[in-house]
C-alpha cells in the first residue's frame, strides 16, 4: 500500500535541559574569542544530542516507529556531564564543531542502540556510522583548524539527568532549523 504524501523529518535525540543550555551559553560566551565560534552555530534552543536521525518518512512508517519505541524497554535514568570541545572529521580541518560527553558516553550508547533496534524493527534501514555522542556547537564551511580552539576552552562544568527520549520533527526553513518535540519516551 502507498504511503500517504505528507511527509515528517524526524530525529530522536536527548533535549539539553534550558539550565544547561543556558550555563553552556554562558561558559562559552565567557571563554570564547570575540569573534566566538566559527561558522554556523544553531541557536541554544535547538541543542541536543541526537540519537538517530532519520529524516523523511510517511505517515505509516512513522506510526509504525512510535509504536515500537512506545514497546521499546529503555535503560534507567544517567547522569551525562559535558566534556571538552571536539570536532568531525578532526580539529585540523574541522566541519562540525562540538561539546562531547564525559560521564554518561556508554549509556548514551546504550540508549541509542535501543532506539537504533526500535528504527530497525520499524522498516527503517540501519544506520552504519557509529555512534559518537556530541551537542554540535557549530558547522563549519569551509573547514577550519580549530585546534587552539579547543586547547583553550575549559571543560564544561554542568551536567544533566537523562530521563526521557524526544523525538524531533525538524522544519528546515531559511535560517535555524525549527525543532519541534513531538513525542518524548521515558527512561526505565
Ligand atoms: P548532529 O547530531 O551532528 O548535530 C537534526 O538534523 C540532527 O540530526 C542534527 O543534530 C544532525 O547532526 C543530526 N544528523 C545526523 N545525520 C544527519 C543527516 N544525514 N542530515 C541531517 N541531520 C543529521
Amino acid at each position: 500500500m502507498a504511503e500517504p504524501a505528507a511527509e515528517l523529518r524526524i530525529f530522536i535525540a536527548v533535549a539539553i535541559e534550558p539550565e544547561v543550555r543556558y550555563g553552556l551559553a554562558t561558559h562559552l560566551g565567557a571563554n570564547l574569542p570575540a569573534d566566538g565560534l566559527p561558522g554556523s552555530s544553531p541557536p541554544p534552543e535547538n541543542w541536543h544530542i541526537t540519537l538517530r536521525f532519520i529524516g523523511r518518512t510517511g505517515q505509516t512508517s512513522y506510526e509504525r516507529l512510535l509504536a515500537e519505541l512506545d514497546q521499546s524497554e529503555f535503560p534507567g535514568e544517567f547522569v551525562v556531564t559535558f566534556g571538552g570541545l571536539g570536532a568531525f572529521p578532526n580539529p585540523k580541518r574541522a566541519t562540525v564543531l562540538w561539546l562531547g560527553v564525559e560521564e554518561g558516553a556508554g549509556e548514551l550508547a546504550q540508549l541509542a542502540g535501543v532506539v537504533e533496534d526500535a528504527t530497525v524493527r520499524a522498516g527503517f534501514v540501519a544506520e552504519e556510522r557509529p555512534f559518537h555522542p556530541h551537542l554540535t556547537l557549530s558547522r563549519v564551511r569551509p573547514p577550519q583548524d580549530v585546534r587552539q580552539l579547543i586547547a583553550d576552552m575549559p571543560v564544561f562544568p554542568l551536567s544533566q539527568t537523562v530521563t526521557h527520549v524526544t523525538l524531533f520533527e525538524s522544519h528546515l526553513r531559511r535560517g535555524p532549523a525549527v525543532y519541534a518535540p513531538l513525542e518524548r519516551f521515558a527512561l526505565a
